[in-house]
C-alpha cells in the first residue's frame, strides 16, 4: 500500500481554501492509502505566535481533522512536536540544504519581505517539511498549489541524501486537487485565500457562522459585467466563486454557467452562500462535539505513538548513513 503524508499549520482559523486544497483530499485518500496527517505546530512558530492562541489552534485543527471525516482507524493523526524525530531529522536535512536554495523559496521571500527581524526558522522551514515527508517514506503528498516549490525541494534533498550517503529515502510526488488547488481571497482574487490574512473578509473560516458567510460572500469582489462565466484571467473573482460553488455544491463549472445564464451576481451569491452554509453545517456540529472531548486527546496520543515508531526507524537510518553517534 502506498503512503501519504501531509500537514497543516495551526496558525489561524482553517479556511475553506485549506479544506478544498488539503482536507477534502485527505478524506478521499484515506481509504486507499496508508495515511499520516500532521498538525505542524513547529512550522507555525517560524513566525511569532501567542502561546495560548497556538494551543487553542492546535486543538481546533485536531478536532477539524476529525470533523471533516478523517477516521483515526484509517489514518494516523498527530502533532508534529509530539514526535521529536521530526526536528532531529530536520537538523540533518538542514545540514545538506544550501542557504541559496532556501532563500529562493517564494514563501520565504513573501513572508520575510519588508520585515526587520526574520527568524532563522523561516529560512529553514522547508528542510523541516522535507523531514516530515521523508521520515514516513511518503509516496504522495496531497497539498494545494502553493506548496509545489517545497515539495520540489523535498525531492531534491531526498535525492541529494540518497546519492551522498545511502539510498534510504522514497522520492515523493505531489498530489494536487483537480479543482481548487488555489482558492483565492474573496477581497483580492489575484491573491490566494490565506488563514493569516488580516482582512477577515478575504477568507471564509470552516467555523464561520451562517450570517458571517452570507456577509462575506455578498461583499466578495466580482466585476461589472454581471455574467456568471468561468474566465480566470479576466474574471478572477467570479471564477474563484464558481470554483468554490462547484466543490461545495458538487456541480460542474459548465452546469453552473448554464444554471446562472441571464441571471445576475445577486442570485448566484445568495445560492452560493447557502451551498457553503449547508456543506459546513454537519462539520461544525461534529466539531462542537469533539473540541472538548477526551476522545480527541486519546486519538492524538495514539497517533503520536504510531507515528514515532515509523519516524524513529527512519531517523536511525539517517543517523547511521551520516555517521552520527556510535556504531551499535
Ligand atoms: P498551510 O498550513 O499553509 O496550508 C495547509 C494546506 O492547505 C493548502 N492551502 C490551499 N489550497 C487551496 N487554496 C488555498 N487558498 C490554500 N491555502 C492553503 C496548502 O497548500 C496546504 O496543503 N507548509 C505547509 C504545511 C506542511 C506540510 C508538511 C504539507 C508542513 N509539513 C508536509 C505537506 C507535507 C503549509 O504551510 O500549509
Amino acid at each position: 500500500m502506498k503512503t501519504i503524508f501531509s500537514g497543516i499549520q495551526p496558525s489561524g482559523m482553517i479556511t475553506i481554501g485549506n479544506y478544498i486544497g488539503a482536507l477534502k483530499q485527505f478524506v478521499a485518500l484515506q481509504n486507499e492509502y496508508n495515511c499520516y496527517f500532521c498538525i505542524v505546530d513547529q512550522h507555525a512558530i517560524t513566525v511569532p505566535q501567542d502561546p495560548k492562541t497556538l494551543q487553542k489552534n492546535i486543538r481546533s485543527l485536531a478536532a477539524l481533522y476529525l470533523a471533516v471525516g478523517l477516521d483515526p482507524n484509517k489514518a494516523t493523526l498527530f502533532i508534529q512536536s509530539e514526535v521529536p524525530a521530526h526536528a532531529q531529522a530536520a537538523w540533518m536535512l538542514q545540514c545538506i540544504s544550501y542557504i541559496g536554495e532556501l532563500e529562493r523559496m517564494t514563501q520565504f521571500k513573501d513572508k520575510s519581505a519588508g520585515k526587520e527581524a526574520v527568524s532563522a526558522g523561516l529560512l529553514t522551514y522547508p528542510p523541516l517539511m522535507a523531514a516530515d515527508i521523508l521520515l514516513y517514506s511518503a509516496d504522495l503528498v496531497p497539498v494545494g498549489d502553493d506548496q509545489k516549490q517545497h515539495i520540489e525541494l523535498t525531492r531534491d534533498l531526498a535525492e541529494r541524501f540518497n546519492k551522498k550517503y545511502n539510498d534510504i529515502f522514497t522520492i515523493p510526488d505531489i498530489h494536487l486537487p483537480k479543482v481548487g488547488a488555489r482558492i483565492m481571497s474573496l477581497q483580492e482574487p489575484t491573491k490566494k485565500m490565506s488563514k493569516s490574512d488580516p482582512n477577515q473578509k478575504g477568507f471564509i473560516s470552516m467555523l464561520d457562522e451562517p450570517k458571517q458567510i452570507e456577509k462575506k460572500i455578498k461583499s466578495a469582489v466580482t466585476d461589472s459585467d454581471g455574467v456568471v462565466k468561468f474566465d480566470k484571467e479576466n474574471k478572477p473573482g467570479v471564477s474563484n466563486l464558481m470554483s468554490i460553488y462547484s466543490i461545495f455544491g458538487n456541480i460542474s463549472i459548465e452546469d453552473l454557467e448554464k444554471k446562472y445564464e441571464g441571471k445576475g451576481y445577486g442570485v448566484f451569491k445568495t445560492d452560493l452562500a447557502e451551498v457553503i452554509i449547508n456543506a459546513l453545517q454537519p462539520i461544525q456540529d461534529r466539531y462542537k462535539e469533539l473540541i472538548d472531548s477526551d476522545e480527541l486527546d486519546n486519538i492524538l496520543d495514539e497517533g503520536a505513538e504510531k507515528a514515532a515508531l515509523v519516524a524513529n526507524k527512519m531517523l536511525r537510518k539517517m543517523e547511521k548513513a551520516m555517521g552520527l553517534g556510535r556504531k551499535r
